[in-house]
């Protein structure tokens, strides 16, 4: 296959990337996307800031328009994100008491998944819930200072009775290869298995860059996951400087994993990436081809 995205599809995998709502009207744009890509993240429009800016009231304009392209471009959706301390509106964090948390957590998961439901292939339910470094520890947020440790099976089981089709996913950064932030998550995921919580994947970020390159051990994590019992999926990878050989070895990885059930890289091109001063795409400014795109082309 010379797509990304049809190439994956042979090894029964998705090839996915980030979009924006406000480049859609960009014909190269639309055109590498369209070409080269089957799944969609939407960059930032289902955050909760953009989804429901003040207490009950939801716009879901920027979000529409972008699962209505991929729909008619028969492309998967995957669902970004539902519980995340970041993008978060004030009055969230503004909210005093457990109850108060748990019921506008549940009324944004219901009324989200709700406006999606049958829709999105996958939900990242809970997003960023542990601290960097050795600790292990759980993210301060409003969500864990009102309801504890608790919150995130609270959250999918919000999530799977919001959406049942839908697969729920943990994603996180800086779990990609074995560490303290990713044994954390590793043990959250096996105790929710354990209680029978609706757990369905586990999503790695998978951004590098030159002081945090792709570990040496990313396949054997990735693994280690997969056998407890999920599924896992390269959620927004990006990469300081493209290098090839990175690229490379992300993308054999996920194909080793029988349980890797696709990739989804953080934007379409070089100019529009969060990170554009690191180059980190497949496609450059120009919406050329970049050695990172022939390599992952040539590994699927
Ligand atoms: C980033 C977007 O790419 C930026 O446009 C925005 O300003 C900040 O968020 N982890 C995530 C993503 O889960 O949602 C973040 O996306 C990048 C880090």
């Amino acid at each position: 296959a010379d797509t990304l995205g049809a190439a994956a599809a042979e090894k029964g995998r998705y090839f996915g990337t980030a979009v924006a709502a406000n480049r859609l009207g960009e014909a190269d744009y639309v055109a590498t996307l369209n070409r080269e890509f089957n799944s969609v993240t939407a960059e930032n429009e289902m955050k909760w800031d953009a989804l429901e800016p003040s207490q009950n009231n939801f716009n879901f304009g920027n979000a529409d328009r972008i699962v209505n392209h991929a729909q008619q471009q028969g492309m998967d959706i995957r669902g970004h994100t539902l519980v995340w301390h970041s993008q978060l509106p004030g009055w969230v964090n503004n909210l005093g008491s457990a109850d108060q948390v748990r019921s506008a957590m549940r009324n944004h998961i219901n009324q989200v998944m709700g406006h999606y439901k049958g829709q999105i292939h996958s939900w990242d339910v809970v997003n960023e819930a542990f601290e960097d470094g050795n600790s292990g520890a759980r993210r301060n947020s409003v969500f864990q200072q009102r309801l504890g440790n608790g919150y995130i099976e609270e959250a999918f089981r919000m999530a799977r009775e919001a959406d049942p089709n839908a697969k729920l996913c943990y994603n996180d950064y800086n779990t990609d290869g074995q560490n303290a932030k990713s044994n954390a998550v590793y043990n959250l995921v096996r105790q929710m298995k354990q209680n029978g919580a609706p757990i369905d994947c586990v999503g790695f970020q998978s951004h590098f860059n030159q002081q945090s390159p792709v570990p040496s051990d990313y396949q054997a994590n990735l693994q280690r996951f997969a056998d407890l019992g999920v599924d896992v999926q390269i959620t927004e990878l990006d990469i300081q400087n493209a290098p090839s050989d990175s690229y490379s070895r992300v993308t054999q990885a996920c194909l080793a994993v029988a349980r890797c059930t696709g990739i989804t890289v953080w934007g379409v091109t070089d100019k529009y990436s969060w990170r554009s001063e690191q180059n980190p795409l497949l496609f450059d400014g120009n919406y050329n081809k970049k050695p990172a795109y022939n390599a992952v082309l040539s590994a699927l």
